[in-house]
This record gives C-alpha cells, sequence and structure tokens, in this order.
C-alpha cells in the first residue's frame, strides 16, 4: 500500500507512522506537512530513511494531486489541522485555512482520484459539552461545537460526508477523545503541566481544573485508525474513547506526583471562554471492528512524563543533580 499521511510530522500523525512503518514494512509512505509550530521532523528520525517526506499545505491540491500521482497512492490519512483550542479563540483564521479549506482541497484530489481511500481524522469536540450524567454521544448525535477550533473540525467532517454522497468518493471519518503521549506540542495540557513542573514552574490549571477529559494514549487511538482502515465502511463515522474520565486537576496531581513535586505547585487562572465542561462519545462501533485500547493510563502516563523528561535534558543540558 502506498499511503500519503498529511500532518504526519505532527503528535498524532508521528505516532501513525512511526508504528505504520513497523507493521507493514514495505509499504511506501509519504509524509505531508506544513511543518507548523506543532510539527517536528525529528520525531521521525527513525524511520526517515524508509518513507518520503514533502513540506507542503494542503490547501495546495495541484502538489498533493501531484504526490497521489507519482506515488501511486491509494490511502489518505488526514491529521493536518489547526488544533489547539486557545489559538481558535485568539484567531480562527489558521483553523478555517487547514480544518475547513484543507479537506476541502483533500476532497478534490479524491474526486480526481476516484479510487483513493480517505480516511479523515477527526474529534470528540464537534459534540460540545456534555453535562456530569448526560449520556455518551452517538455517531449522529447533534453537532454542537463550542469553539472556533470544534466549529472548523465539525464543518471539515460535513463537507466531507457531503463529498461521499455527492461525488462517491470512498471517505471515513474517525473522532477520537484527548490523546496524551509524546510528541504533542507544549502548549497542550498535559505538556503544559509536565514541563512547568520539570522547571519548578507554577502549574497553571484553568478554573477550578474540574474539567472531565476521556484520556486515550496516542497509540491507542492510531491502532484504532488501523483497525478503521482495514475492517470499516466507506461513508461511516467511528468513534474512538477510552472510557477514562478523569477530572483535569486529577491528571495533573498524578503527573505532580510521578514527578515527585509538590501540589502546591498548582495555580488556578481564569478559565478559557466557552470551556467545555465534559466530552463522552461511545466507541462501540470501532470496538465492534476488533478494536481496543490496550495501554493503562498509569503505564502511558509513566512513558510520557519520562519522554518529557528525557526533552528536556537533550535541550537543556539539565543534568540529575539540578
Ligand atoms: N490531540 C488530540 O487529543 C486529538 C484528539 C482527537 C482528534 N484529534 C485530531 O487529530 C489530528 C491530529 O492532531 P494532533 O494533536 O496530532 O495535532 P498537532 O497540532 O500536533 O499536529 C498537526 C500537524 O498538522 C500539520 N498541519 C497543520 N496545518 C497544515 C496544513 N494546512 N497542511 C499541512 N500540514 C498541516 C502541522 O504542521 C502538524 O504537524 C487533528 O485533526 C485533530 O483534530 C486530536
Amino acid at each position: 500500500m502506498n499511503i500519503l499521511v498529511t500532518g504526519g510530522a505532527g503528535f498524532i500523525g508521528s505516532h501513525f507512522v512511526l508504528r505504520h512503518k513497523e507493521r507493514f514494512p514495505d509499504d511506501t509512505i509519504i509524509v505531508f506537512d506544513a511543518m507548523t509550530y506543532a510539527a517536528d521532523i525529528s520525531f521521525l528520525d527513525s524511520v526517515m530513511d524508509r518513507i518520503r517526506f514533502v513540506k507542503g499545505d494542503i490547501t495546495d491540491t495541484t502538489l498533493v494531486s501531484g504526490l497521489i500521482k507519482q506515488y501511486d497512492v491509494g490511502v489518505i490519512v488526514n491529521f493536518a489541522a489547526e488544533t489547539h483550542v486557545d489559538r481558535s479563540i485568539k484567531n480562527a483564521i489558521p483553523f478555517l485555512h487547514s480544518n475547513v479549506l484543507g479537506v476541502q482541497s483533500l476532497i478534490e484530489v479524491c474526486k480526481e482520484h476516484l479510487n483513493i481511500l480517505f480516511l479523515h481524522v477527526s474529534t470528540d469536540e464537534v459534540y460540545g459539552e456534555l453535562k456530569d450524567g448526560d449520556p455518551p454521544c452517538m455517531v449522529d448525535t447533534i453537532l454542537r461545537p463550542s469553539s472556533p477550533y470544534s466549529a472548523t473540525k465539525a464543518a471539515g467532517d460535513l463537507l466531507l460526508l457531503a463529498a461521499v454522497r455527492t461525488f462517491g468518493i470512498h471517505a471515513r471519518i474517525t473522532r477520537c477523545t484527548n490523546n496524551y503521549g509524546p510528541h504533542q506540542a507544549e502548549e497542550k495540557f498535559l505538556p503544559t503541566v509536565i514541563t512547568h513542573a520539570l522547571k519548578n514552574e507554577k502549574v497553571p490549571i484553568y478554573g477550578e481544573g474540574k474539567n472531565k477529559r476521556d484520556w486515550l494514549y496516542v497509540t491507542d487511538h492510531t491502532d484504532a485508525i488501523e483497525t478503521v482502515l482495514e475492517k470499516g465502511e466507506d461513508g461511516n463515522i467511528y468513534l474512538i474513547a477510552a472510557d477514562n474520565e478523569k477530572q483535569n486537576i486529577d491528571v495533573a496531581k498524578t503527573v505532580l506526583d510521578l514527578l515527585g513535586k509538590s501540589r502546591d505547585c498548582i495555580e488556578f487562572v481564569i478559565d478559557r471562554p466557552g470551556h467545555d465542561w465534559r466530552y463522552s462519545i461511545d466507541a462501540s462501533n470501532t470496538r465492534a471492528l476488533g478494536w481496543q485500547p490496550q495501554v493503562p493510563f498509569e503505564e502511558g502516563l509513566k512513558k510520557t512524563v519520562e519522554w518529557y523528561k528525557d526533552k528536556g535534558l537533550q535541550e537543556t543540558g539539565w543534568t540529575a543533580s539540578n
């Protein structure tokens, strides 16, 4: 299989590339990434001599289409997106560019090459906020996105579903809960907690820290995507969840305990505007394909913390004594 992985130098995309190359060494992988602040090509160091890398923007339909022809690509997996909610609140335009126009551009590519299977990676945030006790969202639960980020992701999903119906392109959507693991940009919640604590700085937590997220280790997400590629059906949306809901404050406390840091460094800061209280989705349609999460939260969190500790050592020259 020849596979184009857009956004493959970012957090989840890089794990997908590493794991796919390990499982299917003979597949040709073309990583296509605009290399925004969230990307880091060194994530792919261990496979760089066995993949192709092209720097580019998914809105460049001609460039992407040319790569499809050049490498006889059969599958596109789209991780490329602007992903940080706080950035979207400050300026939504880059989110419209990558998450809406970018998806439409990939749809145009699929219209030209009707044999392509397009898997689009989306998020549970498209359903918007749930309160405590609300039942998990299902595939057809109404979309009520709260932030410019989630609204643009919902728009991309709807454009793709419309294209499946109108143009007969082969596409599937996955919507996943919160991911954690190595390679995530430092401005996101867990890396913020870890890196601030490592530097002995105050750890900022929005509001009272009681918002809940369902935490899934990143390779469990990429494994679910592989399962949907292998066994899913075109035109379907697959929900991927960990059933591991935790309040932000409890996640932060566990990280501080793992690092041997005092919980006194937690500092509550003014809440994010429109901050969703809770998300929850029912992943039974992905589990029915044979997928289930493999990495227990404590184990995944330890791996994540260790990765950021090692990264800090490389970048700052810290030693065990300081
Ligand atoms: N991180 C999560 O918890 C989570 C949960 C569910 C779904 N998702 C979805 O998974 C996907 C990947 O998320 P992530 O956390 O790895 O994001 P990320 O921000 O770490 O990586 C995004 C990657 O896309 C690239 N990119 C951005 N705009 C581009 C463009 N126009 N053209 C080409 N490349 C572009 C960036 O350079 C970066 O490498 C996103 O679609 C996101 O909505 C993420």
